[in-house]
């Protein structure tokens, strides 16, 4: 089958199209036709290699986390999704990413597309969006059990972010979202009720506190840390080794700072899905690109300026093979 892979670490030049040999789906898992892959920071973090001791990869490594296609092949105990079913997940990539003609996903974390969701956009939502749901949800606990909470969300425009701000609001809360000037209107338009321009210098100066920071740009809390109130919480999936010290040697602190580690489950993708079908939860596009040019959708997500999510066509980008 046709893929993009990389054989050694580094960054976008590593990239590379290739052709490895189809694989075959063991019981609880099906192969997956893959129509769309959607690009997240993990894949390029991984890829330059610094996270080689946290997660170690065999090389050749086809990257990609998120895939959207039709089953295929089904293993004895997917009867559930018989082939020419239209699925979505968030897959494992111990045994090959979804930057290929086909993709393995396991039964835990696969879903069928809801009716009238796009393949790009069914490519889009399960990593970045699941992330913001247990990020807000299992990490801060949203929805709070006041009615006046209020939810800053930081990188309200990004793949996570912008996922949150509408999680958030969709809970009630009084959402908050910083983000820069160009996209003020658009993280308005996804439920946010003030908007913050981190490029201005006093940005966060007269905001009224706030009871959540789901922080989608730093892992650093100090800068929200004056705005929190007591009891409130600080979350973040970037994963840094400052915030993973005060989550574990600051349980009893006023405001508890908190890593969000995302753990795939077809339920929770079940859950955004359904969200998505009641309007409740659209997926911004920033742009696509073809398989042939995975590195440019690599460098875009490096660029760090992304709004929503980069996503990259895999079936049109060749002709199938076996
Ligand atoms: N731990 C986990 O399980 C997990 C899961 C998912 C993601 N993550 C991590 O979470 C982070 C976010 O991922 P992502 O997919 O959302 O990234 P992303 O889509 O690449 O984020 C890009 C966005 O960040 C915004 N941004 C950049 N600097 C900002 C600032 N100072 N203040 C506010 N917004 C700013 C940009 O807005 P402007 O263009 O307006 O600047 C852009 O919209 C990454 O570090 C990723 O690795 C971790």
């Amino acid at each position: 089958m046709k893929t993009a892979l990389y054989r050694r670490y580094g960054g976008p030049e590593v990239l590379e199209l290739g052709e490895l040999p189809r694989p075959a789906p063991s019981t609880d898992e099906v192969l997956v036709k893959v129509e769309a892959t959607s690009i997240n920071p993990i894949d390029w973090k991984r890829g330059s290699g610094k996270l080689r001791l946290l997660m170690p990869a065999f090389l050749p490594l086809v990257p990609g986390y998120d895939v959207s296609g039709t089953v295929v092949e089904a293993g004895g105990r997917a009867s559930e999704f018989p082939p020419g079913t239209k699925v979505h997940a968030r897959i494992s990539d111990s045994r090959g990413g979804a930057s290929a003609e086909f993709a393995l996903v396991s039964l835990d974390v696969l879903t069928r597309m809801p009716d009238g969701m796009s393949f790009a956009d069914a490519a889009a939502l399960p990593l970045a969006g699941m992330t913001a749901l247990q990020g807000l949800r299992d990490t801060l606990g949203l929805p709070l059990k006041n009615a006046t909470q209020r939810v800053l969300v930081v990188g309200a425009s990004g793949g996570v972010g912008h996922f949150a701000v509408q999680l958030a609001a969709s809970t009630g809360a009084h959402v908050i979202g910083v983000c820069s000037a160009r996209n003020v209107e658009l993280v308005r338009s996804l439920g946010a009720k003030e908007v913050v321009d981190y490029a201005k210098a006093d940005a966060l100066t007269g905001l009224a506190p706030v009871d959540l920071v789901f922080d989608c740009v730093s892992g650093d809390a100090s800068p929200y840390l004056p705005l929190i109130k007591a009891g409130g919480r600080y979350a973040s999936p970037v994963i840094t080794p400052g915030l993973l010290a005060r989550q574990v040697l600051n349980p009893l602190a006023k405001v508890k700072e908190l890593m969000v580690m995302l753990k795939p489950t077809a339920a929770d993708l079940g859950v955004l899905d359904r969200l998505w079908k009641s309007g409740q939860l659209k997926v911004v596009i920033d742009s696509t690109f073809p398989l042939t040019r995975i590195a440019e959708a690599w460098a875009k997500s490096i660029g760090g300026r992304a709004v929503g999510k980069i996503v990259v066509e895999v079936a049109q980008s060749q002709p199938s093979s076996t």
